[in-house]
C-alpha cells in the first residue's frame, strides 16, 4: 500500500511517527509491504510553503491508496481570516479527496475505566460508532463570509437528498454487521435541513428491514450520549453536529487522544486521530498516540481489506492498556506506569506485533 502521511501540527508528528511504526511492523507480518511519503499540510506548510495545502501535496495524496493525517491547526494562526488558516489545508484535502462519510467509533474500555471523569456504571458496555457526514453543511455551504457593510457574518447550512443518502447507506451498511440499529442525529425542530435528513433517511431505512431506524433531535442526543451512552450503537449526522458529538464522545473512552477515525466513500481514504494539534503539550513527547494508531487498525480493515491486521492492532493497544501502560492524559491517579508518547507507541507496536505473529502462526496452520 502507498500511504501519503501528513504529519501537520502541533502533536500532529509525534503520533503520527508511533502510527507508521505500527502500520509498517504489524503491515510487514501480514505480507502487506508499506511504502510511505511525508508531505506538508497545515501550520507547518503555511510556514514552508505560503499554503496550507500544497499542490504537490494534493498530488501524492491523490497518488495513493490512502492518506495518514496527524493534526492541524496553530495558536499561531489565529489571527488569520478562515480561508488562509491551517484547518483549511484538512478541510480543502477532506474535499479533495472525496470521503463523504467519517466513521468515529468510541467503545468504552474496561482498563480505562479510572481515565474518564464519569461513573463507570454509566459508560461500560458502549460500543458506538458516529457515521459524520464530512463534505456538506456549515463547512462547506455557500454563500459564506464577512459583510463590512452590515456587519454581519454568514455561514449557510445546505444539504441535498443525494448528500443524505450516500452517507446514510454506508451507516445502515455498517449497523447491519454491528448490533442493527442506526440513530439518526438532526434538529428537524427547527432546521429546514434537518427536516430533510430525516424523511430522505427514513425512505433510505425501507431498504434495510433488518436495520432499526430511531431519530434523535441533536440536544437530546448530547444529553444520552453521557447519561446512557450504551443505548447508541450507529449515530448518523450532519457534518458540525457529527463534530461536536465525536468530541463528546470521547469522554467515554477515557480521553480525546484514544479515538480514531476513518473517511470513506471518495477517491482516497483519509485517516486521522479525532484530535486536534493540542499546541499545549506539542514537543514534549507526552501526547496520547493510541487515537493515531488505532486510526492505522482502520486503515488496515477499511483500505488494506486486513481484518486481521486491524484485529492485531486493537489487541496491541487493548494489551498495553491491560499493562497498566498510560500517557498524561488517560494516567488517573494510580498510575504506576506513566509513558511518553515514543514508549506507548513502541509498546504498542510490540503486543500489536506478537498479536499478529499469534494470529499469523495460527492461520498458517
Ligand atoms: C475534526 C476537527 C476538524 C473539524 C477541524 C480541525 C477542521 O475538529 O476533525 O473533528 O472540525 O472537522
Ligand atoms: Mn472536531
Amino acid at each position: 500500500m502507498k500511504i501519503t502521511v501528513l504529519p501537520g501540527d502541533g502533536v500532529g508528528p509525534e503520533v503520527t511517527r508511533e502510527a507508521v511504526r505500527v502500520l509498517i511492523d504489524v503491515g510487514a507480518i501480514f505480507g502487506i509491504a508499506i511504502e510511505t511519503e511525508e508531505h506538508l499540510i497545515g501550520g507547518a506548510a503555511i510556514k514552508a510553503a505560503g499554503t496550507p495545502l500544497p499542490d504537490e501535496t494534493l498530488r501524492a495524496c491523490d497518488d495513493s491508496d490512502a492518506v495518514f493525517l496527524g493534526a492541524v491547526g496553530s495558536p499561531e494562526f489565529d489571527d488569520l481570516l478562515p480561508e488562509q488558516r491551517p484547518e483549511i489545508g484538512l478541510l480543502g484535502l477532506r474535499r479533495a479527496l472525496g470521503g463523504f462519510a467519517n466513521l468515529r467509533p468510541a467503545k468504552a474500555i474496561p482498563a480505562l475505566i479510572d481515565s474518564s471523569p464519569l461513573r463507570p456504571e454509566i459508560f461500560i458496555g458502549t460500543d458506538l460508532l458516529i457515521v459524520r457526514e464530512l463534505l456538506g453543511g456549515l463547512y462547506f455551504g455557500e454563500p459564506r463570509g464577512f459583510d463590512p457593510d452590515s456587519a454581519e457574518a454568514f455561514n449557510t447550512m445546505r444539504y441535498g437528498i443525494d448528500e443524505i443518502d450516500r452517507v446514510a447507506r454506508v451507516a445502515f451498511e455498517l449497523a447491519k454487521g454491528r448490533k442493527g440499529k442506526v440513530t439518526s442525529v438532526d434538529k428537524a425542530n427547527v432546521l429546514e435541513t434537518s427536516r430533510l435528513w430525516r424523511t430522505t433517511v427514513s425512505e433510505i431505512a425501507k431498504d434495510y428491514p433488518s436495520v432499526e431506524l430511531e431519530h434523535f433531535l441533536v440536544d437530546s442526543c448530547a444529553m444520552h450520549l453521557v447519561t446512557n451512552p450504551s443505548q447508541f450503537d450507529v449515530i448518523l449526522t450532519e457534518n458540525l453536529f457529527g463534530d461536536i458529538l465525536s468530541d463528546e464522545a470521547a469522554v467515554l473512552t477515557g480521553s480525546l487522544g484514544m479515538l480514531p477515525s476513518a473517511t470513506i466513500g471518495g477517491k482516497v481514504d483519509l485517516y486521522e486521530p479525532v484530535h486536534g494539534s493540542a499546541p499545549g503539550i506539542a514537543g514534549q513527547n507526552v501526547a496520547n498516540p493510541l487515537g493515531a494508531i488505532a486510526s492505522v487498525a482502520m486503515l488496515f480493515r477499511h483500505t488494506g481489506k486486513s481484518e486481521s491486521a486491524a484485529k492485531a492492532v486493537e489487541d496491541g493497544i487493548t494489551k498495553v492498556l491491560e499493562e497498566g501502560y498510560r500517557t498524561v492524559d488517560i494516567a488517573g491517579e494510580n498510575c504506576h506506569k506513566l509513558v511518553s508518547t515514543l514508549e506507548m507507541g513502541s509498546l504498542a507496536a510490540r503486543y500489536a506485533v506478537d498479536s499478529a505473529n499469534f494470529s499469523y502462526a495460527y492461520h498458517a496452520v
